[in-house]
């Protein structure tokens, strides 16, 4: 039986798992930690036979992130990597992706060195560039795959438009939707065919677990990588999925308070003398600014600035006091990375510095402490 309000994404997101737990009418759906299922008789099942393949509170897990992100099937998963590597499977040897050029790290690096071996190919373009991507398709191409906005530099790109290119070719087109959430953007609806995230930061959001998911528009590519999942077992555990359901009661609450926060503090930055850049869609001279409001409900809380010294970013990763140095991201704490060195380490240093991810680059994941107390934070570090 459908609920009132169903289609309300903050009502939907704090129902998840309410009322699944028929036997004892638990308002939170429990963890079935069980690795195996008892058989009611030879060829008979309770619809679980083996954890890997099924899990009770998995299950509430992944019908909350196919009905979040506007899927036929949602499918989780031990880390976001796991997510990826999980899809790259689908393809076959002599295949081609094109990739978006500002893409986390490990993206590119599972990419190059470990799927490179067995001959899938990728090409890194521009993805806020249609033209760019259109230019880079050969007949090997298969797939392309976009994170919007871009990591670290927070590029936009037209996610309707991209899928019309690949509609016309033949193409999957698959967003990374880390960075924005079903909360504020919704590469379903635009035309995307499949969704990926690192659960490991918004969706988790407290940075405590390490999970990924996967949600494909129609059921039968949900079909063929629920077989891969089950056949190479990159599942996560019961605990997490529980977590997880829990952490995405709160999730479109916490995506507003990091818009908010943001917001403040990309203003505040603009204003320093010590910044040479700000990176964040929310200024209206962001180049995605304006496509941002078209298809996003959102900015969302990550933002990225270009110091005037290497040394000076040095010295405000050393400071700072309320906000943590740390890899990752979409916590409900304040993160600050040196992207050069930690999540796009493994990008060759040409490419990088081509990009503009050079050592004076930071990038601030906003949590929900309040705005002006990052700002003074902010404020100290810089000053020295
Ligand atoms: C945009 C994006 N996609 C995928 C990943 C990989 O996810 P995980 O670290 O959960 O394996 C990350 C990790 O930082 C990421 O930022």
């Amino acid at each position: 039986m459908s609920k009132p309000g169903s289609n309300n994404l903050a009502t939907r997101s704090v129902q998840i798992g309410v009322g699944r737990d028929e036997q004892t009418g638990g308002i939170s759906f429990p963890i079935y930690p069980s690795a195996t299922y008892r058989h009611p008789g030879v060829g008979q099942s309770t619809g679980y036979d083996y954890t890997r393949s099924g899990n009770p509170t998995r299950d509430v897990l992944e019908e909350a992130f196919a009905q979040l992100e506007g899927g036929a099937r949602g499918l989780a998963f031990s880390s976001g990597m796991a997510a990826l590597t999980t899809l790259f499977l689908h393809f076959s040897s002599g295949d081609h992706l094109v990739v978006s050029e500002d893409l986390y790290g490990g993206t590119y690096r599972v990419l190059d060195q470990v799927f490179g071996k067995f001959g899938l190919s990728a090409s890194y373009v521009d993805t806020t560039d249609s033209a760019a991507v259109a230019a880079a398709l050969t007949p090997q191409t298969r797939a392309l795959l976009v994170e919007t906005p871009g990591n670290p530099l927070l590029g936009v790109a037209d996610i309707r438009a991209l899928a019309a290119l690949c509609q016309e070719r033949k193409l999957l087109l698959i967003v990374d939707n880390t960075f924005l959430t079903p909360a504020l953007q919704r590469p379903l609806e635009l035309g995307a065919d499949l969704v990926i995230h690192s659960a490991t930061k918004y969706l988790g959001g407290h940075s405590d677990l390490c999970a990924g998911a996967l949600i494909a528009k129609d059921e039968a590519l949900g079909e063929r990588l629920y077989f891969l999942q089950n056949s190479t077992g990159a599942i996560p555990s019961p605990q997490d999925c529980w977590l997880l359901i829990r952490s995405l009661k709160t999730l479109p609450l916490r995506m507003r308070q990091h818009c908010s926060g943001a917001q403040q503090v990309a203003e505040w930055l603009v204003r320093q003398p010590q910044v040479e850049r700000v990176y964040y869609p929310g200024l209206p001279e962001h180049p995605g600014h304006a496509l941002t409001r078209e298809q996003a409900d959102g900015v969302g809380g990550m933002l990225s600035f270009r110091l005037s010294s290497p040394q000076l970013a040095e010295q405000v990763l050393e400071r700072l006091q309320l906000i943590s140095f740390a890899e990752s991201l979409g916590g409900v704490e304040s993160l600050m990375t040196l992207p050069a060195v930690q999540t796009h380490g493994d990008i060759p240093e040409p490419e990088r510095l081509r990009l503009g991810i050079c050592n004076s680059l930071l990038r601030l994941s906003v949590g929900l402490e309040e705005p002006n107390d990052l700002i003074a934070d902010l404020q100290q570090a810089l000053r020295g």
